[in-house]
């Protein structure tokens, strides 16, 4: 595997799930492939779990690890071609890349969609230039429409826990303050229709999201009917992908909250959320607090995720 962006990158689910087991079963056997290889994480945006897991997936693996925060001790990057730079940005990211790409030999890049054009956001336009001119193996560690290693996470989460072969997934979308991207939603929607589960997605009307990412979901408009019989419920909040409204928030209708009550409708579901996650927004803290929270083992499988993909990654160079 050369770049990892998407779950078509990583092949066979069932291969996918049971190579992460295996590396989760004895995670320090394979040393040798990251001797002397040197991981570059480059962070366009915060992050707690992405960082934390895949330096240490790569430490597992034997690797030298380095992390840029572009936004902190860094110089500000223009990453439009054509400007006049005569602003506070002092470097451009098209020498920035080729320069990080001499350092190192893998580089994991995380930037967010900003949603000043959809058109930018939908194209991937830093990853793909990391991709295009880093000369490394790239992968996404979120980008501005997909965070495969979370969803790969949430897989293998759900492959552990499941109690009958073909679960009922429910996606539901719950309210938030802020507006935010919908790489999470699209990227498990991607995921969960690649795998034979009985997936649903359920969100207020005006807040569909991309049919690239949807194609094969069953798509309730009603929360309750959704929850019904559902094995895992996956919360998550996202801004409206549809024109005119992309980017914006639609609602903030509370009663969209996972609470003891919603869950009370399903099959004693299990419930899962990539964090971080705003209580009482999103769920309820005795939701989250409960037993049937994987909230803990899916962020755990953030190391497993990282980990397969570096692997595959090290094995190819
Ligand atoms: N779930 C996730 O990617 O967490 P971070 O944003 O903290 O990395």
């Amino acid at each position: 595997m050369r770049n990892f962006t998407c779950v078509n990158d990583i092949g066979d689910l069932r291969q996918a799930v049971s190579e992460a087991l295996a590396i989760k079963a004895d995670r320090f056997s394979m040393q040798h492939l990251g001797r002397n290889k040197t991981l570059m994480m480059v962070f366009f945006n915060s992050s707690l779990r992405t960082r934390l897991s895949t330096q240490k997936a790569a430490m597992n693996l034997g690797m030298n690890v380095i992390v840029l925060d572009v936004n902190q001790g860094a110089w500000k990057l223009e990453t439009e071609r054509g400007v006049i730079m005569d602003g506070d940005k002092s470097e451009h990211l098209l020498e920035a890349i080729p320069v990080m790409g001499s350092y190192c030999d893998v580089i994991g890049v995380r930037s967010f969609a900003r949603f000043e054009s959809k058109e930018d956001d939908y194209g991937e336009k830093i990853l793909q230039q990391f991709i295009r001119y880093s000369g490394r193996p790239v992968f996404s560690m979120e980008a501005a429409t997909r965070h495969p290693l979370q969803s790969l996470a949430d897989l293998i989460t759900i492959e552990e826990h499941k109690l009958t072969e073909r679960p009922k997934v429910v996606m539901t979308w719950a309210p938030h303050p802020k507006a935010l991207p919908q790489a999470v939603p699209n990227s498990f929607a991607e995921w969960m229709c690649a795998t034979d589960y009985d997936f649903v997605i359920t969100h207020p009307e005006g807040y569909e999201l991309d049919p690239e990412f949807t194609r094969g979901a069953r798509i309730e408009y009603d929360q309750d009917k959704a929850l019904q019989g559902a094995d895992f419920v996956y919360a998550k909040n996202w801004a409206a992908y549809t024109d005119p409204n992309y980017g914006k928030i639609l609602s903030r209708d509370r009663s969209w909250t996972v609470t003891a009550e919603k869950m009370a409708l399903t099959n004693n579901a299990f419930f899962m959320h990539c964090l971080p996650v705003r209580r009482n927004m999103i769920v309820s803290d005795d939701v989250i607090e409960s037993p049937r929270s994987l909230v803990i083992p899916e962020a755990a499988n953030r190391e497993i995720s990282a980990q397969l993909v570096l692997k595959r990654i090290l094995e190819s160079l």
